[in-house]
């Protein structure tokens, strides 16, 4: 969980910004309730290396260069992050990619102070003839090896199915192109909507096409490594109370990382309270790390979605999703969901309105549009 510059801000990154933002998890009491990695995104870097071969800040945004940011982020109780990519060049295409220069910039990274490095695919295609595998784990071997504990979250943009070997070299991998300020699917973001689609690369993807891919994959979540979704929208793509509670409740059950993408200087209280949800955290960072799983029989395309999945505790969550522009009911049967027996009685709570009580048999779920309801339930 934590903050990140590039929703917001894109390459209009500067040390002012960061350490601004770093007082403002603390004052929102975004710390508090686990955000606590701030990570500085790309626009950081200057075009050049020193003469001996190490990275550099850009110096009229990072008058003093990155450790003093690195070390407000550690005064104020948070974690630092930052970003590099593993190719020749940047994404942004004149800045310097680590190929080549692994070792130097982990060990420069691990002085400076980071605790995190978001690990881009960018400026690669020069370096064609290395999969992106082993230009990964060249980094993720370099951090390694500086001893410091640095997390290793990598962004290939769902590109080769990640979800089959990323797990193997780092803490967590980005499973589509960037998400953009959206929450429908408009038909024309995200080229790529399902999970198995041969990505090109880079596409704006909203709220709805994400979650869409994550049916094919949610069951390779576990404890480790997590498959990321992307920077929060909450915030910033003027989203309803309701899509932006969706948006969460599914990010969170998903299992995905939490980074906040919003400019926290102007962020509305009520998105505040959105990402401040303690009980949606929870289910987040769960210890058994277990995604739901989208139930195809109890679910309509383009209508309405239900979800269940496992929590520790021996519970059962239940999310219920109603993609419609009108309000309808849905039913969830509980013969249809993995882990509740229809014969049984549980306690069920609602997270969002915080409702209570006892059902057994099913649940009737009145949802506005696009609201989804969080239910957890616990046998009596
Ligand atoms: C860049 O960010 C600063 C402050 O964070 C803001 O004042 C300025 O208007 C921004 N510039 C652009 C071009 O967005
Ligand atoms: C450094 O940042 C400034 C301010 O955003 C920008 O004008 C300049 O082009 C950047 N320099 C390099 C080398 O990227
Ligand atoms: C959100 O709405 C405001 C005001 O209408 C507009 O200026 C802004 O561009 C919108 N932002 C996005 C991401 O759509
Ligand atoms: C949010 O609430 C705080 C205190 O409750 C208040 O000081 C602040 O002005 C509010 N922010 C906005 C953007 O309304
Ligand atoms: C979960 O269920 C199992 C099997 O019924 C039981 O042995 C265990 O004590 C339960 N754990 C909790 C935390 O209720
Ligand atoms: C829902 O409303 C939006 C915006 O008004 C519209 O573009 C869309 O076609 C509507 N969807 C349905 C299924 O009616
Ligand atoms: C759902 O359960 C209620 C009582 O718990 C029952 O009256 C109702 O018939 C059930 N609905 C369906 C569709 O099974």
């Amino acid at each position: 969980m934590g903050w990140n510059t590039w929703n917001a801000f894109k390459y209009n990154v500067s040390s002012e910004l960061l350490v601004q933002t770093a007082d403002l998890l603390v004052s929102t009491g975004l710390k508090d309730v686990g955000y606590t990695n701030l990570v500085l995104d790309d626009g950081w870097q200057a075009l050049n290396r020193s003469d001996d071969g190490r990275p550099q800040a850009n110096v009229t945004k990072f008058p003093n260069g990155i450790p003093p940011v690195a070390q407000h982020a550690h005064n104020v109780g948070l974690q630092f992050g930052i970003y590099m990519t593993n190719g020749i060049k940047g994404c942004g295409p004149k800045d310097p990619g680590s190929w080549g220069y692994e070792e130097i910039d982990a060990q420069e990274f691990a002085d400076w102070g980071v605790d995190y490095l978001k690990y881009d695919n960018c400026g690669t295609f020069e370096a064609g003839t290395h999969p992106p595998q082993s230009r990964f784990r060249v980094m993720g071997n370099a951090l390694r090896e500086t001893g410091r504990d640095i997390l290793f979250s990598l962004c290939q943009w769902g590109d080769q199915f990640p979800w089959f070997w990323a797990d193997q070299i780092a803490h967590s991998y980005r499973i589509s192109g960037d998400i953009t300020a959206t929450f429908s699917d408009t038909g024309k973001d995200c080229a790529c909507k399902t999970a198995y689609c041969l990505n090109t690369g880079y596409a704006g993807c909203s709220v709805m096409t994400i979650i869409r891919k994550m049916r094919e994959i949610s069951y390779f979540q576990h404890p480790g490594s997590f498959a990321d979704m992307d920077m929060l929208e909450i915030g910033i793509a003027n989203m309803t109370l309701d899509e932006e509670r969706t948006h969460f409740s599914f990010w969170a059950a998903l299992k995905s990382p939490l980074i906040i993408g919003a400019d926290l200087r102007t962020i509305s209280n009520e998105s505040l309270s959105v990402l401040r949800n303690e009980k949606m955290i929870a289910v987040n960072q769960d210890k058994l790390g277990a995604a739901v799983e989208y139930l195809a029989d109890i679910s309509k395309e383009r209508a309405f979605q239900t979800w269940a999945g496992r929590l520790s505790g021996n519970r059962t969550i239940v999310l219920a999703f109603n993609e419609l522009n009108d309000t309808i009911t849905v039913d969830v049967p509980f013969s249809a969901v993995p882990g509740l027996d229809s014969e049984n009685r549980y306690k069920l709570e609602e997270v969002w309105s915080g409702f209570s009580g006892h059902v057994k048999g099913n649940i009737s779920a009145t949802l506005a549009s696009h609201e989804t309801k969080v239910f957890i339930l616990k046998q009596d």
